[in-house]
This record gives C-alpha cells, structure tokens and sequence, in this order.
C-alpha cells in the first residue's frame, strides 16, 4: 500500500461516517443520498467555534501555511483586495477583546487574525503609476474587498481545521472599526471586517456542532420559494432548543433569538453607525 492509500485508510477509520456527520450538522436523523464523502468535505462537515484554547501557540509556519491557503481562494478579478493582521501580543489581544464587548476567547487564543478589506493598495498603485482611482470611492469597492476578505479568511479557517486546531470568527469587532483600524495602524481605504480567533482547543472545554436549518429552508430548486419556511424553521427551533438545553445554555428555539438580533439599532450592538464609521474609514461608498 503506498503512502496516500494508507493515509486514506487511516482516514477512512478514524472518519465518522457521512450518517453519522449530517446527523450532527441537522441535529436529526439523517442518512446521506450518495455515501461517498471525502476527508476535506468531513473537515467542513465537522466545524465548529471553538471559544476555549491551551495556550501553546500557533507557529510563524502555521501561520504562513493559513496565509498561503488563504491566499488560494478566488479573488474577484485577482484584485486581491484584503490583508490580514495576525496579532500575537497579549496586551494588543486584550484590547481586541474589550473593543469586541470583552470576549474572553480573544484575550485567551495565541493568535488572532484581523481580516481587512483593502483597498488601500488599489489606490497606492494607482498613485504609483499616476492614475486616478475613482473608482474605490463606490460602495462595489466595499463589497469586493469584504467578499475577499470573506472567503480568504473561510480558507484559512478550513485549513487550521485541518491540522487540528480551532477557530472562531469575531464580527464584534465591527462594534468600534475606528478603534480596531487605529490600533492595528490600518491605512485609509482599510476595515477590520472580522477577527478570528485561533488557538488548540481545549480538551477540557469541548465545542459542539451546532446544527444548522434544514436544507428544504435553505435550498431553492429554480426559484426561490418560502412554501415550507414556517415547518422547517418550527422544527429547527425545537433542534435548536435541545442543543441550547445540551449545551447548559438558557436559550429557546432559534428564531426568537435571531429575530431579537434585528429587531432594532440598539440591537446591532454600535453597528448601526457602521456606514459612517466606513466612511470615516476611507470608503465613499457611493
Ligand atoms: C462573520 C462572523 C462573525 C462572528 N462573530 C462572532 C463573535 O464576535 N463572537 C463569537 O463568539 N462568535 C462569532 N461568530 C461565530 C458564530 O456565532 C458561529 O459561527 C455560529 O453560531 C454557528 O456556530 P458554529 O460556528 O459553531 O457552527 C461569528 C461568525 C461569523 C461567520
């Protein structure tokens, strides 16, 4: 047996089955259609936050290797519009952690990535080369950097997975951008559109897989239809209940507590000002 089949078989052991894998994801019983699964779709299969880290850290290599896979995920029109600040110093960590509403995870995790949409670089080559840039001053701009900051930051994630260790995403750093862009020295044309945390998980303090809606909720065959909507959310409210019940967490169903997230400004926790902060940020967003 060469080397890439026996990892395969190894792999094939220590797998849980696809069964096994959609049953966690739904919270319900599920068995899958087609039984083959590979090893980079269990990975994805498997996520979940991890909030709790040891504190061995995460090496410069490592973190080359996430950059690198990072690097690897589609960009609109190869623009490449992100950055990513990786943050090891404890001090810089615990100031992270108070501008996102004091999350302990990310004092506690050896590195944090701050994603950025960048579009700083744009403009620099373009006064570089003596050319006008008017171009970024549209809310398009925004959204390319955002998108790749999105799927690069996904693809780093997917990669620490894979070697073990956990991650969690940080959108509470959109609760104050100009703190977050002037403590990370961000340039014009620069947003933190989400940290994330990364660290070896806790053995101690285990994370869940939390399950996610139902596909006929999330799925559209052609056109989109809501027909459904009302069954499949009531019975993912009632999934919902028990994992929060599972997990000692006093939360019932999903839909109030979602619903309660938008209800009003005050909700979005400082984020209902974002549009400003982006413009005090850079971004015109015409
Ligand atoms: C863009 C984004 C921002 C997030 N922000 C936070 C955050 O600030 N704090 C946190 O604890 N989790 C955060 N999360 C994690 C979500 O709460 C989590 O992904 C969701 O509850 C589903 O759980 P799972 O990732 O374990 O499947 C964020 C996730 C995303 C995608």
């Amino acid at each position: 047996m060469d080397f890439s089949a026996f990892v395969r078989t190894l792999q094939a052991i220590f797998m849980k089955s696809y069964d096994d894998l959609l049953t966690e994801r739904y919270g319900t019983a599920a068995k899958a259609a087609d039984a083959s699964l590979d090893a980079a779709v269990a990975g994805l299969l498997g996520h979940r936050s991890v909030r709790a880290f040891t504190q061995e850290p995460v090496g410069e290599d490592v973190l080359e290797q996430l950059v690198a896979a990072a690097q690897s995920a589609s960009s609109s029109s190869n623009l490449q519009t992100w950055s990513v600040v990786a943050v090891r110093d404890p001090a810089r960590r615990a100031r992270l952690a108070e501008y996102a509403g004091g999350q302990r995870h990310v004092a506690e995790a050896p590195l944090v990535l701050v994603w950025i949409a960048d579009i700083s670089r744009l403009g620099r080559m373009a006064r570089a080369l003596g050319e006008t840039c008017e171009g970024l001053d549209y809310l398009e701009s925004l959204l390319l950097g955002v998108i790749d900051a999105a799927l690069a930051a996904q693809n780093a994630a997917v990669a620490a997975e894979a070697r073990g260790l956990g991650i969690v995403y940080l959108g509470a750093l959109r609760n104050q951008p100009e703190k977050v862009a002037a403590e990370l020295g961000l340039p014009h044309g620069a947003f933190g559109v989400f940290g994330m945390c990364v660290g070896h998980p806790d053995p101690a303090r285990p994370a869940a897989v939390k399950p996610r809606l139902p596909q006929s909720v999330v799925l559209h065959r052609e056109q989109y239809s809501a027909r459904g909507e009302a069954e499949g959310v009531a019975a993912y409210d009632a999934i919902m209940t028990r994992f929060y019940t599972s997990q000692a967490m006093n939360v019932q169903g999903w839909s109030g507590h979602s619903v309660a997230r938008i209800r009003d400004a005050r909700s979005l926790n400082g984020r209902d000002r974002l549009s400003q902060s982006l413009k005090a940020l850079g971004f015109a967003i015409k």
